[in-house]
């Protein structure tokens, strides 16, 4: 068994056969089963990654434990680094989490005093979100048949967004071309090295995928929220009809979701012919049996 942490820590062989792997999986394809039992750990919510997690453990079979971690002695003050072992000890083989900070799994890592599960993450703070990645790698391959050359822009809040910052890595690896646009308090540093930021309009009609961030309220400041304006945002940087209308034919439109509607998107665009919103969610699943099928093959360390 292995972890799956940071799909950018894979070879890019590895994320092709996920990918393939999670197309094949919807197309009717056996899953691989086996006799093992996953904890499911959400210390931020979730409705997408949390029930499709979940769904993927039914249809691989797994038993499966959900933790509320507002219920369990983690507010009595146990670390996240005992709770694992904690469940390691009961007989838990894999755990699956979402948590706030940043890079969660690093310290947990190098404390090898006592066994750990394997470990998925489901999110991590601003850090990456890999399994969002895969589903997302699964959608685009899905349209287009491959990853290669394809023009893709990412737009918005790129400063606190995990699934920015794990896509545009992995897509520049696939031989994507990455470009950004987005408010300029959010074109943070280090996606400077994955594509250029250009101006919100431009080359509109020349791009495969354009890829649209939620505003993360919760990770902004104070004095940021206070001084949003929606409508604002969205003549600036969200999808209308006349940005929509100049896309090519066979262009579609993601967003990790949830959605807020007339902000990144207009509301009846959201499910709009080209939008791929909801199968990025159907998608999610496949991806996900995909994940835990690869954590629980047998393999070598040095793999
Ligand atoms: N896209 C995504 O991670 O959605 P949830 O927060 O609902 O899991």
């Amino acid at each position: 068994m292995r972890s799956f942490l940071n799909i950018n820590a894979l070879q890019k062989s590895d994320v092709l056969n996920l990918v393939q792997r999670a197309l094949a999986l919807k197309s009717g394809v056996r899953p691989i089963k086996k006799d093992l039992t996953v904890a499911n750990l959400f210390f931020e919510n979730s409705t997408r990654t949390n029930s499709s997690f979940q769904m993927a453990e039914n249809h691989l079979g797994l038993q499966k434990i959900i933790i509320d971690p507002q219920n369990s002695s983690m507010s009595k003050g146990e670390s996240l680094t005992d709770t694992l072992k904690t469940l390691k000890a009961i007989g838990v083989d894999l755990v699956v989490v979402r948590h706030s900070m940043t890079n969660w799994y690093d310290q947990i890592l190098t404390d090898s005093r006592h066994d750990m599960p394997q470990l998925v993450n489901a999110g991590d703070g601003s850090g990456q979100h890999p399994s969002q990645s895969l589903l997302d790698l699964v959608t685009i391959y899905e349209q287009f048949g491959h990853l290669e050359n394809l023009k893709i822009r990412i737009i918005g809040d790129l400063a606190h967004s995990r699934v920015a910052r794990s896509n545009a890595e992995i897509l520049k690896k696939f031989g994507a071309q990455v470009s950004f646009s987005g408010p300029a308090q959010w074109q943070t540093t280090g996606f400077e090295q994955f594509g250029d930021f250009v101006a919100m309009d431009s080359d509109w009609d020349k791009l495969d995928v354009v890829m649209f961030l939620r505003v993360q309220h919760e990770r902004i400041t104070k004095t940021e929220n206070q001084n949003f304006s929606a409508k604002k945002y969205h003549e600036q940087f969200g999808l209308n009809q006349s940005r929509y209308d100049h896309l090519k034919s066979d262009a579609i439109i993601m967003h990790p979701a949830p959605v807020n509607r007339d902000v990144e998107i207009a509301d009846d665009l959201v499910e709009a012919p080209k939008s791929r919103i909801f199968e990025q969610m159907t998608n999610g699943v496949f991806a996900r049996m995909a994940i835990l099928e690869y954590t629980m093959e047998d393999h070598n360390a040095t793999d």
